[in-house]
């Protein structure tokens, strides 16, 4: 799979480092809380599993799959849920785990969701930022590393499904998805 990578922008040590910083600053920050981390599947897999190891105070997960891609490169600004939380959200302390924001769709339908849902607070914890790919105003309250507009796949990010088991974060050459 390397070979279909132009460069490689995030190292898996870099990764590991970010999530270890991530999760001292969630844990000062729900110290006094049980929050409930929600992932949206799939691309947030490996970012939960990765920070969570870095997080020292009790909480609990779910997961959410809503999808605004299917397989096309470009958001279609429908957000379709695809299986819907097993835990209840009102009176919660929610920190929604996503692996990259782009147009900012799938995150405003979910913060407004858990809000009208009655969570007690929504934040955002991203891995990634791509600002130029916005459709909406949304600012993370936490976020590893900014990106560029680029077809960035690895750790959770695919392209047509693929390319999510890379351990780093690397840019597609652009053959790949021209065909
Ligand atoms: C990707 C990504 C984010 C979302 C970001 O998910 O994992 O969840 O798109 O894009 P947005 O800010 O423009 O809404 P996708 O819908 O492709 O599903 P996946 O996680 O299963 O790949
Ligand atoms: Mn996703
Ligand atoms: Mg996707």
């Amino acid at each position: 799979m390397r070979d279909e990578l132009k460069e490689i922008l995030i190292s898996e040590e870099e990764i590991q480092n970010k999530a270890r910083e991530l999760g001292g600053e969630i844990s000062e920050h729900y110290k006094e809380a049980f929050p409930l981390f929600v992932g949206v599947l799939k691309g947030a897999l490996p970012f939960m599993a990765e920070l969570i190891k870095h997080v020292d105070v009790h909480l609990e997960i779910d997961f959410m799959d809503v999808s605004s891609y299917g397989n096309s490169m470009v958001s279609s600004g429908e957000v379709k849920i695809i299986k819907d939380l097993n835990t209840s959200v009102e009176g919660r302390d929610v920190l929604i785990v996503e692996d990259i924001i782009d147009s900012g769709l799938t995150l405003k339908y979910l913060i407004e969701l858990f809000h009208y849902r009655k969570a007690k607070s929504v934040k955002v914890v991203t891995l990634l930022d791509k600002p130029d790919g916005r459709k909406v105003d949304l600012v993370p309250d936490i976020s590893g590393f900014t990106v560029p507009d680029a077809f960035v796949v690895g750790f959770g990010l695919d392209y047509a499904e693929r390319y999510r088991n890379l351990p780093y974060i690397g840019v597609l050459k652009p053959e790949i998805y021209e065909g």
